[in-house]
């Protein structure tokens, strides 16, 4: 039954201890429906996941769900950006979930095997429900402090999750409560992750993981005039994740992994996940381990072949020969606005070769930013693009809207300057005489 899975791949050590919990590679599917029982967990390990995170458990009597329970918010060629869900947690009973997941850990020992658990912020609802998790012997638990719909008006999921007091009390239990690592689950339906993060440790927890579902509603259908996904004549707001969300996970994660008390903290990259470079991302920002749940329901489990294979490949290239070689090397380099180089400057430089002359970048740039490119007509009629040097302020826009990969580049200037922070910058009314 069990198919051991290489730590060696390409060369390169893709194995991981996070936070305690080891695991052949960092790819971990998030709890969700792929997580939800032993069939799909098997599947997964099959298909050479490290790790799952079970499906969020409960008290008994299960949740029960509605139906419909998806929404998707689509480009324009009917790619999924973002999806969103009004699912609860799981609608199985305690007792089969334990047994699986006992069954699941002890014929897949090499895999990390961690259980979500959201029951009532009171201390005898963890009492009862850890030492049933432990003796399952899985090698963790996460705490779902994120849910954003269904669970909060029960007093669970984000209603913990947004209350910093309640974030620590319940991860002081756990601690008490369980032996092995604890991962708090993080909601980003908050202003300021770092303040839950620091709830998390001071609370004990081990490990953070985030970022759980943004609350969402992704559109309209204006015929019925109700929203998306619909129950009945009706909807709700649900949980807003996948590609679109990466942006705002990165932040976060890289916000608690520059913050003095929470820099040590191990962190568990989650939101967005869909390819290897993605997950090198959060690595770079300081995530041990990454989480994935859209991408795999998208388009199935063998998309971790493509992700253990190219963040192999390309951490061969660089020269790393394991994870720690270059987690958290992009924490330095992200800073506050104010400490950034004034004396920096960067202009567009667009490549004559590649141009098909369609004229978008100029509309940008003469429409809504600096009127920085020219349109020269020749006599054939023929338009030509030119950027106006002395006029780009270096704001990217042209290089963003240009559908040519590579024809606009920015170009760095030797402006012969020396750094010089806001903080220095005559130009702060503000500035403080040094
Ligand atoms: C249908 C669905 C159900 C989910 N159920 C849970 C859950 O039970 N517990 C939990 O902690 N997160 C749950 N999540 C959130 C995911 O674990 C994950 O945090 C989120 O989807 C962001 O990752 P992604 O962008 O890779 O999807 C669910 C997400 C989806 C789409
Ligand atoms: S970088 Fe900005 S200012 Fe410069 S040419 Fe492009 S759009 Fe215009
Ligand atoms: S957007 Fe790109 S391809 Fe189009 S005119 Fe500008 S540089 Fe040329």
């Amino acid at each position: 039954m069990n198919t051991r899975t290489d730590h060696l791949v390409n060369g390169v050590d893709l194995s991981i201890d996070f936070a305690g919990i080891k695991s052949p590679n960092p790819f971990w599917l998030a709890s969700a429906p792929p997580t939800d029982k032993a069939y799909n967990v098997e599947r997964a390990y099959r298909a050479g996941w490290g790790g799952v995170v079970w499906k969020t458990l409960g008290e008994d009597p299960p949740a029960v769900n509605v139906s419909s329970r998806y929404s998707a918010h689509f480009g324009k060629n009917r790619e999924v950006l973002g999806f969103n869900n009004i699912e609860l947690i799981t609608d199985r009973s305690l007792a089969i979930n334990l047994e699986e997941i006992a069954r699941v850990k002890r014929d897949w020992p090499d895999r990390a095997l961690i259980v979500s658990i959201m029951v009532p912020c009171e201390e005898a609802a963890w009492q009862h429900i850890l030492p049933l998790v432990e003796a399952t012997g899985a090698d963790g638990i996460e705490l779902n402090l994120g849910c954003p719909h269904g669970m909060p008006e029960r007093g669970m999921g984000a209603a913990v999750g947004q209350n910093p007091d309640l974030i620590e009390q319940v991860a002081r239990w756990c601690k008490q409560y369980y032996s092995k690592p604890v991962i708090v689950k993080l909601t980003p339906n908050i202003t300021d992750i770092r303040v839950a993060a620091q709830a998390a440790l001071r609370g004990g927890a081990d490990a953070v993981s985030l970022i759980n579902t943004i609350n969402s509603i992704t559109s309209i259908d204006l015929d019925n005039m109700v929203a998306k996904p619909t129950v009945g004549q009706q909807s709700t707001h649900g949980g807003y994740c996948g590609s679109a969300v990466k942006p705002i996970a990165l932040n976060m994660v890289a916000e608690i992994a520059r913050d003095a008390p929470t820099r040590d903290l191990p962190i568990s990259g989650i939101g967005g996940i869909s390819d290897w470079r993605d997950a090198a991302e959060f690595v770079a920002l300081g995530a041990g381990s990454v989480q994935v749940c859209t991408a795999a329901m998208l388009h199935g489990f063998r998309i971790v072949e493509e992700m253990k294979d190219g963040l192999s490949r390309w951490m061969a290239e660089q020269g790393y020969r394991s994870l720690d070689e270059f987690s958290g090397k992009a924490v330095a380099n992200t800073t506050d606005w104010k400490h950034l180089d004034m004396n920096f400057k960067t202009i567009a430089h667009i490549d004559q070769d590649k141009c098909i002359s369609c004229g978008r970048c100029y509309i940008a740039c003469e429409d809504t930013s600096h009127q920085s490119i020219a349109q020269l007509i020749d006599a054939s009629g023929a338009r030509r693009y030119e950027v106006i040097e002395e006029e780009c302020v270096g704001c990217n826009l042209c290089q963003i809207t240009c559908p040519v990969q590579d024809c606009i580049s920015m170009l760095p200037q030797q402006t012969g300057k020396p750094y010089m922070s806001w903080d220095q910058d005559p130009r702060n009314p503000f500035r403080q005489a040094s």
